[in-house]
Protein backbone atom coordinates (compact mmCIF):
# COMPACT_ATOMS: atom_id res chain seq x y z
CA UNK A 1 0.00 0.00 0.00
CA UNK A 2 2.59 2.30 -1.25
CA UNK A 3 0.20 5.06 -2.17
CA UNK A 4 -2.25 4.40 0.34
CA UNK A 5 -4.99 7.56 0.84
CA UNK A 6 -3.56 9.26 -2.58
CA UNK A 7 -5.44 10.57 -4.94
CA UNK A 8 -4.23 10.31 -8.99
CA UNK A 9 -5.59 10.99 -12.57
CA UNK A 10 -4.72 8.43 -15.13
CA UNK A 11 -5.03 9.31 -18.83
CA UNK A 12 -5.66 7.12 -21.14
CA UNK A 13 -6.87 4.57 -18.59
CA UNK A 14 -8.99 2.86 -20.27
CA UNK A 15 -6.85 0.55 -22.08
CA UNK A 16 -2.87 -0.73 -22.45
CA UNK A 17 -0.18 0.59 -20.50
CA UNK A 18 -2.69 3.04 -18.54
CA UNK A 19 -5.05 0.75 -17.50
CA UNK A 20 -2.70 -1.96 -16.24
CA UNK A 21 -0.87 1.69 -14.07
CA UNK A 22 -5.22 2.81 -13.00
CA UNK A 23 -5.11 -1.05 -11.31
CA UNK A 24 -1.93 -0.83 -10.19
CA UNK A 25 -2.25 2.32 -8.34
CA UNK A 26 -5.76 1.43 -7.08
CA UNK A 27 -3.88 -2.08 -5.56
CA UNK A 28 -1.57 0.38 -3.67
CA UNK A 29 -4.32 2.43 -2.25
CA UNK A 30 -4.73 5.24 -4.34
CA UNK A 31 -8.24 6.68 -5.41
CA UNK A 32 -8.10 6.74 -9.20
CA UNK A 33 -9.35 8.99 -11.92
CA UNK A 34 -9.47 7.29 -15.06
CA UNK A 35 -9.37 10.34 -17.90
CA UNK A 36 -9.86 8.93 -21.47
CA UNK A 37 -11.69 9.88 -24.40
CA UNK A 38 -12.78 5.95 -24.03
CA UNK A 39 -15.17 4.77 -21.84
CA UNK A 40 -13.36 2.84 -19.16
CA UNK A 41 -16.09 1.90 -17.01
CA UNK A 42 -14.76 -1.66 -17.14
CA UNK A 43 -11.33 -0.59 -15.58
CA UNK A 44 -13.54 1.33 -12.88
CA UNK A 45 -15.29 -2.07 -12.49
CA UNK A 46 -12.39 -4.05 -11.70
CA UNK A 47 -10.82 -1.75 -8.98
CA UNK A 48 -14.17 -1.21 -7.05
CA UNK A 49 -14.79 -5.21 -7.26
CA UNK A 50 -11.16 -5.65 -5.88
CA UNK A 51 -12.27 -3.02 -3.09
CA UNK A 52 -10.91 0.22 -4.27
CA UNK A 53 -12.20 3.70 -5.31
CA UNK A 54 -12.44 5.07 -9.03
CA UNK A 55 -14.28 7.36 -11.14
CA UNK A 56 -14.03 7.25 -15.21
CA UNK A 57 -14.35 10.99 -16.19
CA UNK A 58 -15.05 11.17 -20.06
CA UNK A 59 -12.29 13.57 -21.13
CA UNK A 60 -10.46 14.90 -24.02
CA UNK A 61 -7.11 15.80 -23.19
CA UNK A 62 -6.35 18.47 -26.01
CA UNK A 63 -9.14 20.14 -24.98
CA UNK A 64 -8.79 23.12 -21.77
CA UNK A 65 -12.41 22.81 -21.05
CA UNK A 66 -12.55 18.71 -20.89
CA UNK A 67 -9.43 18.80 -18.84
CA UNK A 68 -10.51 21.46 -16.34
CA UNK A 69 -13.68 19.81 -16.07
CA UNK A 70 -12.26 16.06 -14.87
CA UNK A 71 -9.91 17.76 -12.91
CA UNK A 72 -12.42 19.75 -10.98
CA UNK A 73 -14.37 17.03 -11.10
CA UNK A 74 -11.26 14.55 -8.99
CA UNK A 75 -11.20 17.51 -6.77
CA UNK A 76 -14.84 17.43 -6.21
CA UNK A 77 -15.00 13.79 -5.54
CA UNK A 78 -11.78 13.02 -3.92
CA UNK A 79 -10.72 16.11 -2.31
CA UNK A 80 -6.64 16.37 -3.45
CA UNK A 81 -4.73 15.17 -7.00
CA UNK A 82 -1.56 13.41 -5.49
CA UNK A 83 -0.40 12.01 -9.06
CA UNK A 84 -1.42 12.74 -12.75
CA UNK A 85 -0.23 10.21 -14.71
CA UNK A 86 0.26 11.83 -18.15
CA UNK A 87 -0.52 8.81 -20.24
CA UNK A 88 -2.91 9.42 -23.21
CA UNK A 89 -2.12 9.97 -26.42
CA UNK A 90 -2.59 8.99 -30.20
CA UNK A 91 -0.09 5.99 -30.78
CA UNK A 92 -0.87 2.49 -31.28
CA UNK A 93 -3.42 3.76 -34.44
CA UNK A 94 -0.72 5.54 -36.50
CA UNK A 95 0.16 4.28 -40.12
CA UNK A 96 4.14 4.19 -40.43
CA UNK A 97 5.08 6.25 -43.51
CA UNK A 98 7.95 8.47 -44.62
CA UNK A 99 7.83 11.92 -43.33
CA UNK A 100 7.06 13.90 -46.68
CA UNK A 101 3.33 11.71 -47.04
CA UNK A 102 2.70 12.80 -43.55
CA UNK A 103 -0.04 15.76 -43.71
CA UNK A 104 -0.37 18.68 -41.42
CA UNK A 105 -3.56 17.61 -40.29
CA UNK A 106 -1.88 14.18 -38.90
CA UNK A 107 0.92 16.54 -37.43
CA UNK A 108 -1.76 18.51 -35.57
CA UNK A 109 -3.64 15.69 -34.63
CA UNK A 110 -0.39 14.01 -32.75
CA UNK A 111 0.74 17.46 -31.44
CA UNK A 112 -2.89 18.77 -30.04
CA UNK A 113 -3.40 14.80 -28.31
CA UNK A 114 0.53 14.04 -27.23
CA UNK A 115 2.02 17.43 -26.56
CA UNK A 116 -0.46 20.10 -25.74
CA UNK A 117 -3.12 17.41 -24.09
CA UNK A 118 -0.09 16.62 -21.75
CA UNK A 119 0.61 20.02 -20.75
CA UNK A 120 -2.58 20.87 -20.38
CA UNK A 121 -3.28 18.25 -17.93
CA UNK A 122 -0.13 19.68 -15.90
CA UNK A 123 -0.95 22.95 -16.39
CA UNK A 124 -4.61 22.07 -14.42
CA UNK A 125 -3.82 19.81 -12.01
CA UNK A 126 -0.73 22.67 -10.61
CA UNK A 127 -2.46 25.02 -9.08
CA UNK A 128 -3.96 21.97 -6.25
CA UNK A 129 -0.53 20.62 -6.00
CA UNK A 130 1.09 23.91 -5.81
CA UNK A 131 -1.54 24.60 -2.94
CA UNK A 132 -0.74 21.40 -1.50
CA UNK A 133 2.90 21.88 -1.85
CA UNK A 134 3.30 18.51 -2.73
CA UNK A 135 2.60 16.19 -6.08
CA UNK A 136 4.16 13.59 -8.70
CA UNK A 137 3.71 14.07 -12.24
CA UNK A 138 4.84 11.21 -14.02
CA UNK A 139 4.27 11.97 -18.10
CA UNK A 140 5.15 9.49 -20.63
CA UNK A 141 7.82 9.88 -23.36
CA UNK A 142 9.26 7.10 -25.40
CA UNK A 143 11.84 5.00 -26.31
CA UNK A 144 11.68 6.27 -30.19
CA UNK A 145 12.54 9.95 -28.90
CA UNK A 146 16.12 8.31 -28.26
CA UNK A 147 16.20 5.94 -31.17
CA UNK A 148 14.91 8.88 -33.92
CA UNK A 149 12.68 5.67 -35.01
CA UNK A 150 11.75 6.12 -38.72
CA UNK A 151 7.82 6.65 -40.30
CA UNK A 152 6.71 8.38 -37.29
CA UNK A 153 8.17 11.72 -37.57
CA UNK A 154 5.59 13.12 -35.37
CA UNK A 155 4.63 10.63 -32.79
CA UNK A 156 8.68 10.78 -32.07
CA UNK A 157 8.75 14.54 -32.28
CA UNK A 158 5.63 14.36 -29.91
CA UNK A 159 7.51 12.58 -27.70
CA UNK A 160 10.83 14.15 -28.19
CA UNK A 161 8.76 17.46 -26.50
CA UNK A 162 7.13 15.52 -23.55
CA UNK A 163 11.29 14.87 -22.65
CA UNK A 164 11.88 18.70 -22.66
CA UNK A 165 8.82 19.56 -21.11
CA UNK A 166 9.60 17.36 -17.89
CA UNK A 167 12.90 19.05 -17.49
CA UNK A 168 11.40 22.48 -17.38
CA UNK A 169 8.06 21.78 -15.33
CA UNK A 170 10.56 19.32 -12.79
CA UNK A 171 12.34 23.26 -12.39
CA UNK A 172 9.05 25.59 -12.40
CA UNK A 173 7.14 22.86 -10.31
CA UNK A 174 10.13 22.15 -8.14
CA UNK A 175 9.71 25.73 -5.79
CA UNK A 176 6.64 23.58 -4.55
CA UNK A 177 8.40 20.31 -3.99
CA UNK A 178 6.22 18.92 -6.90
CA UNK A 179 8.21 15.93 -8.57
CA UNK A 180 8.04 16.06 -12.58
CA UNK A 181 9.75 12.62 -14.30
CA UNK A 182 8.99 10.60 -17.54
CA UNK A 183 8.97 6.93 -17.92
CA UNK A 184 9.97 6.10 -21.99
CA UNK A 185 8.82 2.72 -22.18
CA UNK A 186 9.92 0.76 -24.98
CA UNK A 187 7.89 -1.17 -27.36
CA UNK A 188 5.09 -2.76 -25.47
CA UNK A 189 2.72 -5.44 -26.44
CA UNK A 190 -0.44 -3.62 -25.65
CA UNK A 191 -3.82 -4.76 -26.99
CA UNK A 192 -3.37 -1.64 -29.63
CA UNK A 193 0.01 -2.52 -30.83
CA UNK A 194 -0.95 -6.13 -31.00
CA UNK A 195 -3.68 -4.90 -33.30
CA UNK A 196 -1.34 -2.82 -35.42
CA UNK A 197 -0.15 -5.56 -37.93
CA UNK A 198 2.54 -3.41 -39.69
CA UNK A 199 3.92 -2.15 -36.37
CA UNK A 200 4.32 -5.18 -34.67
CA UNK A 201 6.00 -6.46 -37.89
CA UNK A 202 8.22 -3.60 -37.96
CA UNK A 203 9.16 -3.32 -34.45
CA UNK A 204 8.29 -6.29 -32.53
CA UNK A 205 11.51 -8.53 -33.41
CA UNK A 206 13.59 -5.48 -34.18
CA UNK A 207 12.41 -4.37 -30.26
CA UNK A 208 13.67 -7.84 -28.60
CA UNK A 209 16.51 -7.89 -30.83
CA UNK A 210 18.16 -4.67 -29.62
CA UNK A 211 17.06 -5.46 -26.24
CA UNK A 212 19.36 -6.54 -23.01
CA UNK A 213 16.43 -8.85 -21.77
CA UNK A 214 15.71 -10.95 -24.82
CA UNK A 215 12.18 -10.99 -24.51
CA UNK A 216 8.83 -8.67 -24.92
CA UNK A 217 7.72 -5.95 -22.57
CA UNK A 218 3.94 -6.13 -21.59
CA UNK A 219 1.95 -3.65 -19.93
CA UNK A 220 2.67 -4.82 -16.50
CA UNK A 221 6.51 -4.15 -17.23
CA UNK A 222 5.41 -0.44 -16.55
CA UNK A 223 4.03 -1.02 -12.59
CA UNK A 224 7.27 -0.71 -10.60
CA UNK A 225 8.66 2.42 -12.63
CA UNK A 226 5.00 3.95 -12.22
CA UNK A 227 4.29 3.30 -8.60
CA UNK A 228 7.73 4.33 -7.43
CA UNK A 229 7.72 7.77 -8.94
CA UNK A 230 4.81 8.50 -7.20
CA UNK A 231 5.95 7.48 -3.71
CA UNK A 232 7.45 9.24 -1.17
CA UNK A 233 10.91 6.57 -2.41
CA UNK A 234 11.03 9.20 -5.04
CA UNK A 235 10.79 12.39 -3.19
CA UNK A 236 14.19 13.67 -4.34
CA UNK A 237 13.96 12.45 -7.74
CA UNK A 238 12.86 14.86 -10.90
CA UNK A 239 13.13 15.46 -14.39
CA UNK A 240 14.38 12.41 -14.91
CA UNK A 241 13.42 10.30 -17.38
CA UNK A 242 13.21 6.19 -16.94
CA UNK A 243 13.48 3.83 -19.61
CA UNK A 244 12.04 0.73 -18.93
CA UNK A 245 12.52 -0.67 -22.13
CA UNK A 246 14.62 -4.09 -21.07
CA UNK A 247 17.73 -2.37 -21.63
CA UNK A 248 17.70 -1.16 -24.94
CA UNK A 249 18.20 2.96 -24.77
CA UNK A 250 20.79 4.77 -22.69
CA UNK A 251 20.74 8.41 -22.12
N1 LIG B 1 2.81 0.59 -26.12
C1 LIG B 1 4.02 0.95 -26.47
O1 LIG B 1 4.78 0.19 -27.09
C2 LIG B 1 4.53 2.31 -26.11
C3 LIG B 1 5.90 2.57 -26.27
C4 LIG B 1 6.38 3.82 -25.93
C5 LIG B 1 5.52 4.79 -25.43
N2 LIG B 1 4.19 4.49 -25.29
C6 LIG B 1 3.34 5.54 -24.76
O2 LIG B 1 2.64 5.02 -23.64
C7 LIG B 1 1.35 5.63 -23.55
C8 LIG B 1 0.27 4.57 -23.55
O3 LIG B 1 0.43 3.80 -24.71
P1 LIG B 1 -0.54 2.57 -25.02
O4 LIG B 1 0.24 1.66 -25.91
O5 LIG B 1 -1.15 2.07 -23.79
O6 LIG B 1 -1.62 3.32 -25.92
P2 LIG B 1 -3.12 2.90 -26.28
O7 LIG B 1 -3.37 3.43 -27.64
O8 LIG B 1 -3.31 1.44 -26.03
O9 LIG B 1 -3.96 3.71 -25.20
C9 LIG B 1 -4.00 5.10 -25.24
C10 LIG B 1 -5.22 5.57 -24.48
O10 LIG B 1 -5.29 6.99 -24.63
C11 LIG B 1 -6.62 7.34 -24.94
N3 LIG B 1 -6.67 8.59 -25.69
C12 LIG B 1 -6.29 8.81 -26.97
N4 LIG B 1 -6.52 10.09 -27.31
C13 LIG B 1 -7.07 10.69 -26.23
C14 LIG B 1 -7.53 12.01 -25.96
N5 LIG B 1 -7.51 12.98 -26.89
N6 LIG B 1 -8.01 12.28 -24.72
C15 LIG B 1 -8.08 11.32 -23.77
N7 LIG B 1 -7.66 10.05 -23.98
C16 LIG B 1 -7.17 9.75 -25.20
C17 LIG B 1 -7.16 6.18 -25.75
O11 LIG B 1 -8.59 6.15 -25.76
C18 LIG B 1 -6.53 4.99 -25.03
O12 LIG B 1 -7.34 4.53 -23.98
C19 LIG B 1 1.27 6.60 -24.73
O13 LIG B 1 1.70 7.86 -24.30
C20 LIG B 1 2.26 6.01 -25.71
O14 LIG B 1 2.72 6.96 -26.62
C21 LIG B 1 3.67 3.28 -25.62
Amino acid sequence: MRLKGRVSIVTGGATGLGRAVALAYAREGASVVIADIADAGAVVAEIESDGGAAIYARTDISDEQSVAAMVRGAVNRFGAVDILFNNAAVSASLELKPFEELSVAEWRHVLDVNMIGSFLCAKMVSPIMRAQKSGSIINIASGTAFKGTPFMLHYVSSKGAIISMTRVLAHELGTDDITVNAIAPGYILTEGNLGNADFLADQGDKAIAGRALKRAGYPEDLIGGAIFLASDEARFISGQILAIDGGSVYH
